[in-house]
């Protein structure tokens, strides 16, 4: 079994080896080891839980996970995870989102609070040791940050402090009023690993290179790069007249003309905050070689849409795709194992690499 380090010193480290993004037995370990115990955003309260009683299925990291969950708002308004599993013989509960007082399984009749307890069962009542607390639903963690719902299987870190160091930089935003707009939305197959994707997104070292279009937006000499626990932060300043934040008095950056907070979430969520609102981006894994990359898209300002870093985003999207594309196809290479990272540029990409290197080593 491969194990993975990534040096400390950014100066001294090595990339995550070739080896970690071909070997199919890597990514199988990274099933338990990263996304199981790690979070993933499932859906924002208004589309998927808009009043109390309301349900809605979702599948937790689809294709690579499959955990069949419930998202659950009961009679006085509390939003819940629950596993959308019957607890007699594994029948999916709720197949489609809609509005229940209780759940009812479909196949014997077995009923479930909207709290997930159990309550009754037909012709159980000779059933010794009967109901057991593996009878209730199990129940899963759920996080509310403002409108968005963020769920884990068995999370090795509290993701409330995470999120409220993102509020730092955007809570000023009017965060309460995020509505996903599904016709803005969109999904791209991308012929690359998953960890290929987010290297990619975590640097703005390729910018001059890869997006002309961008580049003439962001000044690429004043980007930062913030490194947090389980969350990193690019910061994109806007080049000339080109539109930004109208940032309040106080805020970390006032003074500065900032057309993006790019934050990203180990270990594959990036939310992008543009003056016209949310860019949500989810990569999920699908094989060592494919991934698919879904964009939800949160307007805050229609005004100020197809403006500055935050213009023309399938564009840039399609030139990511073609640099991510051919790292796949160069990974694939017997002379190929393992590069350095710039101390200047890539500290977004060297803190991805220490996160999965020490997530697999556990
Ligand atoms: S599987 Fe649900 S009642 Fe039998
Ligand atoms: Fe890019």
């Amino acid at each position: 079994m491969s194990e993975f380090f990534v040096h400390p010193d950014i100066k001294k480290a090595e990339t995550l080896p070739a080896e970690f993004y071909r070997n199919p037995e890597v990514f199988e370990r990274q099933k338990e080891a990263i996304f199981y115990k790690t979070w993933q955003w499932v859906g924002d309260l208004d589309s998927a839980l808009p009043g109390n009683g309301s349900v809605f299925p979702i599948i937790f990291l689809t294709p690579m996970a499959q955990e069949p969950m419930l998202l659950v708002r009961d009679k006085e308004g509390t939003p819940r995870c629950l596993s959308n599993v019957c607890t007699h013989r594994g029948n999916i509960l709720a197949h489609h989102p809609g509005k229940m007082v209780q759940l009812i399984c479909g196949y014997h009749g077995r009923r479930f609070g909207l709290d997930g307890q159990f309550k009754s069962m037909p012709e159980f009542e000779a059933a010794e040791d009967f109901p057991r607390p593996c009878d209730h639903l199990h129940q899963y963690p759920l996080k509310t940050w403002h409108r968005l719902l963020f769920t884990s299987i068995d999370p090795s870190f509290d993701l409330g402090e995470t999120l409220s160091q993102m509020d730092e930089r955007v809570g000023f935003l009017p965060l309460d009023q995020l509505k996903c707009d599904p016709l803005r939305s969109r999904d791209y197959l991308v012929n690359g690993h998953w960890a290929l994707y987010c290297d990619n997104y975590l640097e703005g070292f390729h910018i001059p290179f890869v997006h002309e279009g961008l580049n003439a937006a962001i000044d690429y000499d004043a980007y930062e790069t913030h490194l947090y626990l389980h969350m990193n932060l690019q910061i994109g300043i806007s080049k000339g007249d080109s539109i930004c934040f109208d940032l309040p008095k106080g805020h970390p950056d006032y003074g500065k003309s900032v057309s993006a907070y790019y934050y990203w979430l180990f270990p594959n969520m990036m939310f992008n905050f543009y003056p016209w609102g949310l860019s949500i981006n989810v990569v999920r894994p699908h094989s060592p070689s494919q991934s698919k990359v879904s964009f939800y898209t949160y307007v805050l300002d229609e005004s100020k849409l197809d403006q500055g870093a935050g213009a023309d985003l399938d564009k840039v999207e399609r030139e990511d795709e073609f640099v991510v594309e051919a790292v796949q196809k160069g990974l694939q290479s017997r002379h190929y194992h393992t590069g350095r990272f710039s101390p200047t540029r890539e500290q977004g990409v060297h803190h991805f690499h220490r996160l999965l290197a020490e997530h697999l080593s556990i």
